[in-house]
């Protein structure tokens, strides 16, 4: 469809980006933070792209000043971030650390004196080791009460200036990572106990919004998930059913269950058939269907091609690019459910990831479909190899030319009469990449770290910064 002319910006649009504690922070023992499932996970050898630590991180704790100074500069309207668990409960439950509250006020009063709306994430993927260790975390129905307790405490604390809230960033990733594929922490391959995690996280994210309504009645609150729609690689009906399984099973599941509180009946009755399906208990369901978001918060980077996966000899689990060596991606499935294919027409990042603008217009339209819920995008990017030149400048066209393209997308889809709150680029100053290290960059402000080598940490405005200020300035009429 082509509209003759473009439904414009709405007038609050919130035009921003993203991060996470882990990965921006550092001072991973400092003013008595706990241990993190992520500070012992990179410590095993052969985990992280040659050995990188969060432990410095981009030192965003110590120099967060600086940061909300140049998104500032920048006219940035939201800033997306994660509080660190472990700072505000070292052992994940027990006595609060008001250290870490004080982190987090002054952080969150910062962006407001600067008219910076904070959006806040309670969990990006850095667990309490402690709950690990005494009941394996997303493993025992334990964890609902303490992320609750934890989430009230965040509640009480920040509700009366923090709005916009976001509960578990990508269930589906840190849940696949760290229970399919064993990439993540805790590092299991279990496809059984897989869906078991994720029935608990599902119970603790209703639980928590549930929680919401009572002390923050006039924020809004949704999860984010990372959504890669899937393409069928022919009008084959056998690669059709496989891209219909891989919609369903990939991303139904997930946010079938966040927006009606079900499970979609293909899947179900797929992975119960192949004793698969997790244990469910009395009030679940209604727990499920009473903690539903405001928002859908979409993470997208990407879409994904399927084809038919033979029952005998199908693809399996497959290796992924975490060198940004171009092309050393393999292809991926489940036997005789779907198989990964390339597709012959986008173009790919160093990382193997499609550069694909309309797949977001897609996405947006699909779910709006589907769920008919306002949709915020928290996270869009490009991961890159980014070369700081004599000077200090950074000519990073590339990243112009793909968020540009992915905001003309947006601006379709919204034309198409989807409902986007606002636009959260991953992410605003370069940040460690939890498996690649500081080598795959996406922020609009250069960060002097690097594995080996001089890193003072010095912050440097991209080409792209200058670019999205005059984007946010215009509303998005100059792209
Ligand atoms: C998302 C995560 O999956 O994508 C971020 O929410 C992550 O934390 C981002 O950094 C980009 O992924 P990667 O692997 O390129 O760092």
């Amino acid at each position: 469809m082509i509209h003759k002319k473009l439904k414009p910006f709405p007038p609050h649009f919130l035009w921003g980006a993203a991060s996470a504690a882990y990965q921006v922070e550092g001072a991973w023992d400092v003013d008595g933070k706990g241990v993190s499932n992520w500070d012992k996970f990179v410590r095993i050898p052969g985990k992280t792209f040659k050995g990188t630590t969060g432990d410095v991180a981009v030192d965003h704790y110590h120099r967060y000043k600086e940061d909300i100074q140049l998104m500032a500069e920048m006219g940035m309207k939201a800033y997306r971030f994660s509080v660190a668990w472990t700072r505000i409960f070292p052992s994940g439950r027990g006595e609060i650390n008001e250290k870490g509250i004080e982190f987090y006020e002054h952080l969150i009063n910062d962006l407001k004196a600067k008219g910076i709306e904070p959006i806040l994430t309670l969990y990006h993927w850095d667990l309490p080791q402690a709950l690990q260790d005494e009941y394996g975390g997303w493993e025992s129905r334990e964890i609902i009460s303490d992320f609750t307790r934890y989430s009230v405490e965040l509640f009480k604390r920040f509700g009366d200036r923090v709005k916009y809230w976001v509960s578990l960033n990508e269930q589906n990733i840190f849940t696949m990572l760290g229970y399919r594929l064993g990439a993540h922490p805790p590092g299991v391959m279990d496809d059984k106990l897989f869906y078991q995690v994720n029935h608990h996280a599902n119970l603790a994210n209703a639980s928590v919004i549930k929680e919401f309504r009572k002390y923050v009645p006039d924020g809004k609150i949704g999860p984010s998930f990372a959504y890669s729609p899937a393409y069928a690689r022919t009008s084959n009906p056998k690669d059709i059913i496989a891209a219909e399984n891989a919609e369903e099973l990939n991303s139904h599941w997930w946010m079938d269950i966040y927006a009606w509180g079900r499970y979609p009946k293909a899947v179900w009755n797929y992975i119960e058939s192949n004793g698969l399906a997790p244990q469910i208990e009395e009030g679940d369901f209604e727990l499920l269907s009473q903690g539903t978001p405001d928002f859908m918060g979409v993470n997208y980077y990407q879409t994904t091609t399927y084809e038919e996966n033979p029952l005998n000899n199908g693809a399996g689990i497959a290796k992924i690019n975490t060198t940004g060596e171009k092309g050393t991606s393999e292809d991926t499935g489940i036997p005789g459910v779907f198989k990964t294919v390339e597709n012959p027409h986008l173009e790919r990042t160093d990382w193997d990831w499609n550069i694909d603008p309309l797949g977001l217009r897609i996405a947006l339209r699909r779910i709006t479909n589907r769920y008919n819920l306002p949709i915020l995008i928290s996270e869009n990017g490009l991961g890159a190899f980014d070369k700081l030149e004599k000077d200090d400048v950074v000519n990073d066209n590339y990243r112009i030319d793909y968020i540009r393209t992915h905001i003309e997308a947006m601006q379709e889809a919204i034309s198409d009469g989807v409902d986007v709150l606002g636009y959260c680029v991953w992410s605003f100053t370069d940040l460690l990449s939890w498996l690649n290290g500081f080598q795959k960059r996406y922020g609009f402000v250069y960060v002097n770290q690097h594995e080996e080598g001089e890193h003072d940490l010095r912050r440097v405005k991209k080409k792209s910064f200058d670019w999205y200020k005059k984007v946010i300035a215009s509303n998005g009429t100059v792209l």
